[in-house]
């Protein structure tokens, strides 16, 4: 589906009925990697999957992509949908975004899902090496990025061709554009260690054992931080983990969604009945 958002036009999967989740992809990938999960939530869920601006089928803006801009870009989606809040699960550079819109719009969040990312802001070497390939991308096109993260996308251990090439279709057909303004907004993100105290709904932290993009440190220090989350780390899986072990993934994502005890979400019938507090003081722009 389509629609034309702050003068951008974004592309979005919306499948099924009940409990709303978005699901926010990461770098430089699209809605499509989220392919297993919209398969299998929707008989349960409305599962909401865009394609985030300047990435997949959604067109771009000039220059950089702050994640409060993917973030405001999330909201202003869920508004034309009608859907006040959900379950927010964000990969790696989504999980930035997800961080981001926690803090803009936290009744807009049920749930949070986090899946291989981290809270911490680039380093100045890192931020500067992110700039350099924005300017190589702009130039020579998208190539170089697809060639220095393929290969890490998934678990070493892993042997299957044709997930490989579906992995590389992804990070390939990104345009130039979106891809340089991401890197340019990854360059720049905040720190978001220091809000994660302050989180409020139930969190799921999910990393693959063999991530080599963000290891999986970085998710254990997430869940150690947000106060009551659950960490589950899936063996046999790289960076891309949804999409690797989808089977172990979606099972992981249901167990969290029907657990007992007291970070389980309120309203009996419907867990979801009752609005949590959401973060305390934040602002609802983006
Ligand atoms: C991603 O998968 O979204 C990126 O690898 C995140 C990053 O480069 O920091």
């Amino acid at each position: 589906m389509r629609t034309e958002l702050d003068g951008i036009q974004v592309a979005y999967t919306d499948e099924g009925h009940g409990l709303p989740l978005l699901l926010v992809h990461g770098f430089p990938l699209n809605r499509r990697t989220w392919s297993k999960q919209v398969e299998a939530f929707k008989t349960n869920c409305r599962v909401i999957a865009p394609d985030l601006r300047g990435l997949g089928e959604s067109r771009t803006s000039a220059g950089s992509i702050p994640m409060s801009r993917f973030a405001g870009d999330l909201y202003a989606l869920l508004e034309h949908l009608n859907t006040p809040s959900v379950i927010l699960m964000g990969h790696s550079m989504g999980g930035y975004v997800a961080l981001a819109f926690v803090k803009a719009f936290p009744k807009a969040v049920r749930g949070l899902v986090l899946v291989g990312t981290k809270a911490g802001a680039d380093s100045p070497k890192a931020a500067a090496a992110r700039r350099e390939a924005a300017a190589k991308v702009k130039a020579e096109g998208v190539a170089s990025v697809v060639d220095a993260m393929a290969s890490k996308m998934l678990s070493p251990s892993n042997t299957n061709a044709a997930m490989a090439k579906a992995v590389k279709g992804f990070m390939a057909s990104s345009s130039p554009e979106g891809v340089a303004g991401a890197l340019l907004g990854m360059a720049e993100r905040p720190d978001a260690g220091a809000w994660l105290r302050e989180i409020r709904v139930p969190t799921l932290v999910v990393a693959g054992a063999d991530d080599a993009i963000i290891p999986p440190s970085e998710s254990e220090a997430l869940a150690k931080v947000i106060p009551g989350a659950q960490l589950k780390l899936i063996p046999h899986a790289g960076h891309l983990v949804a999409f690797e072990q989808p089977d172990v993934f979606n099972e992981a994502f249901r167990e969290w969604l029907a657990r007992p005890g007291p970070s389980s979400f309120p309203g009996a019938s419907d867990p979801f009945q009752e609005q949590p507090a959401g973060l305390v003081g934040a602002s609802h722009e983006p």
